[in-house]
């Protein structure tokens, strides 16, 4: 029976279902969503008609856009008792750890229906989670540097409330930065989904036991958190801190390609582009423009990451391997001039994915083909007898 399968460790070369959400031409360095190039999206639409473009499949009309709002609005609240959980952690707990707990949790909570079949039942859960998210993410943060958590202000737009409970002072009214607020806009446009990745994968395949939908997104933020997914963002700031100037550059490039040492250089490279991934260039230039704004035009970290990418492009290692800079390069540097410890970056990541996420959830339930089960190549022994 082994003879017949087909062995693809790490699913290289498997498509593991249809999809109509996004499109990746990994070798032109192009992404799509439902057929829109992603630099047009992110110059002209702001983060609620791409929610509504990756979750139902078209921009929305103007009253679709009002009505898409009112419910993000409608269900974007905590129940009391979910914020009583940020108690039970640490308050040094990754933030990431929390958000795991807190939204598998959530599953305790809202039980419209046993199994989520009915279509109204899954556009529900779909939008509280799109819309819980942010204050989600936001009160991981504020409850670890023991701040009260700030409530969602319905006169804001999805970024620009996030920023508000991130950054907000109590009973202090919150001016918005529309800079930064645009700025935050773009980090979860470019973030908001990828295809097939890992952590949307697992969402999927927990889909298909027909698990939970809010199980289904926490699994998935536990796999976004690892640091070759996601949590590259934070492992590419710690990097670029230790590296500390550019000088020390030849050395963390010449450690990158030592096939002895396990040190790789973070924020580089992808399992599907080939070429400059798209996202990151968008990234690159709001960082630029961000620091201008901020009056950090000569940030150290952004200088260093500069001319890290200029030796690795120009370097036979990553010329060879096709290794170019990814959305999580530049993406710390930008949200570590906001104000955002190292710690939140994959938690931003995971706020703007869950739209990806519950899309994909929504695909599965309309068009999932079954439980997912991939087969194995068996290495162990052959039948053998206990000694009796
Ligand atoms: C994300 O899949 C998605 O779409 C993910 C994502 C999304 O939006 O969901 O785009 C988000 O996860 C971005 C990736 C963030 N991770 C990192 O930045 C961590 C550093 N990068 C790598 O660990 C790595 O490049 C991966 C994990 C991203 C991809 O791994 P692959 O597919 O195994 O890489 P590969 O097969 O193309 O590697 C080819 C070669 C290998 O060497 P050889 O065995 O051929 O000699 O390139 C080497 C790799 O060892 N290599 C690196 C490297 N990345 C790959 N060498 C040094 N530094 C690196 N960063």
């Amino acid at each position: 029976q082994q003879n017949l399968l087909t062995y693809d460790p790490g699913f290289r070369s498997t498509a593991s279902c249809d999809s109509a959400i996004t499109y990746i031409d990994g070798d032109a360095g192009q992404l799509l969503y439902r057929g829109y190039a992603i630099e047009e999206l992110a110059t002209h639409c702001d983060f609620s008609q791409v929610a509504h473009l990756l979750m139902y499949g078209e921009l929305p009309a103007p009253e679709q856009q009002s009505a898409f709002q009112r419910n993000l609005n409608e269900y974007n609240l905590l129940h009391d008792q979910v914020l009583s959980f940020y108690h039970g952690f640490r308050r040094d707990a990754h933030p990431m750890a929390v958000m795991v707990g807190v939204v598998g949790a959530l599953s305790a909570f809202y039980q419209d229906s046993q199994d989520y079949s009915l279509d109204e039942d899954q556009h529900k859960a779909a939008i509280r989670l799109v819309a819980k998210m942010p204050a989600i993410a936001a009160a991981s943060y504020t409850y670890s540097i023991g701040r009260p958590i700030r409530h969602p202000d319905n006169n804001l737009d999805y970024a620009s409330n996030f920023l508000q409970m991130m950054f907000g002072r109590p009973s202090e009214p919150y001016h918005v930065d529309p800079v930064l607020a645009r700025a935050i806009e773009l980090i979860f446009i470019l973030h908001a989904d990828h295809e097939q990745n890992a952590s949307t994968s697992t969402v999927r395949m927990a889909a298909s036991s027909g698990a939970n939908p809010f199980a289904c997104i926490a699994s998935g933020i536990a796999t976004l958190w690892g640091p070759a997914h996601g949590g590259a963002n934070e492992a590419v700031l710690n990097m670029l801190e230790e590296i500390g100037s550019p000088d020390r550059i030849p050395e963390v490039v010449r450690r990158a390609k030592d096939k002895k040492d396990p040190f790789r250089l973070m924020g580089f490279g992808h399992r599907v582009y080939k070429n400059y991934d798209p996202r990151a260039v968008l990234i690159r230039d709001t960082t630029r423009q961000v620091l201008a704004h901020l009056g950090m035009e000569n940030s150290p970290l952004m200088a260093t990451a500069l001319e890290l990418e200029r030796v690795a492009l120009e370097d036979e290692y990553f010329i060879e391997k096709k290794l170019y800079p990814n959305v999580d390069f530049y993406s710390g540097i930008m949200l570590r001039a906001m104000g955002f410890p190292n710690r939140m970056f994959t938690a931003v990541f995971a706020v703007a994915r869950t739209v990806g996420w519950v899309s994909h959830w929504l695909e599965l339930k309309r068009t999932g083909h079954g439980i997912d089960r991939p087969r194995q190549l068996y290495t162990g022994s052959t039948l053998r007898h206990l000694d009796k």
